[in-house]
């Protein structure tokens, strides 16, 4: 289990995450929404310990997470695929894949099977440069690479973001595969709310760097996706 307990965030002056705590149960896809700048990627950030904290606290497992550094927060079983992926677009997808693996909390070895498993296209494609394959198979490569790490847990920053339908379609399946069957938890951003509502099984809605509603995804009514989701 993945928890953050009323955490507070600012950037400078601005108050960016208020209070804000979200649980993450092992083995579930939990999902995190809302409108755009309401610090939905702030908050994965924190968790990452990519940003400091001005009080709060993030357990994983029990272990806090408080202090620990951004590898430490990785080899502790975190994977982390940032908004926007960010592979490194001059290395091979083998070398892209071998970084994941470098991260690994047991060291060496080579890249699970699991990663070709999911994802059988990125195992035609190992010299090619990751720079030159198309956005969905970014996706799946920086996916890939977090799940080289063997996490218990991977956090998604909209996988869906500037992909084709129906590489979306399969990244769905994915996602779903990955804590129904391989028993990873996943905490998701998403805005497209058909593939959240197909995907996750619960949400936390944010507004404003707060939690404003949370329950299963059965339990987003209209009524809070109009408050807190339409533009
Ligand atoms: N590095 C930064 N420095 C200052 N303000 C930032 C920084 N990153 C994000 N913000 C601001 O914090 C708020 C939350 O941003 P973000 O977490 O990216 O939102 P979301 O992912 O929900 O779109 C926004 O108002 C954004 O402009
Ligand atoms: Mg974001």
């Amino acid at each position: 289990m993945l928890e953050t307990n009323d955490i507070n965030q600012y950037y400078g002056g601005s108050h960016t995450l208020r209070g804000t705590s979200i649980t993450v149960p092992e083995g579930s896809c939990t999902c995190i929404m809302g409108r755009n700048g309401v610090g939905k990627t702030t908050l994965l950030r924190a968790i990452m310990g990519l940003v400091p904290l001005r009080s709060g606290s993030i357990r994983f497992g029990g272990l806090e997470l408080a202090g620990k550094n951004v590898s430490e927060r990785a080899r502790a079983g975190i994977g982390y695929v940032p908004q926007g992926r960010d592979i490194f677009a001059d290395l091979t997808v083998e070398e892209n894949l071998q970084i994941g693996v470098l991260g690994r909390r047991s060291g060496g070895g080579g890249i699970p099977e699991l990663v070709f498993r999911l994802f059988p296209v990125l195992k035609t494609m190992l010299r090619r440069r990751g720079g030159d394959l198309s956005g969905g198979q970014q996706q799946q490569l920086a996916i890939g690479r977090a799940l080289a790490l063997e996490p218990k847990c991977v956090i998604l920053d909209e996988p869906t973001e500037g992909i084709q339908p129906s590489i979306v379609h399969e990244l769905g399946d994915v996602i779903r595969k990955l804590y129904t069957e391989e028993k990873v938890s996943v905490l998701l951003v998403e805005q497209k709310l058909p593939f959240a509502r197909r995907v996750a099984e619960r949400f936390f809605l944010m507004d404003r760097g707060a939690v404003v509603a949370k329950g299963t995804m059965g339990e987003l009514t209209d009524d809070l996706v109009t408050r807190h989701l339409t533009v």
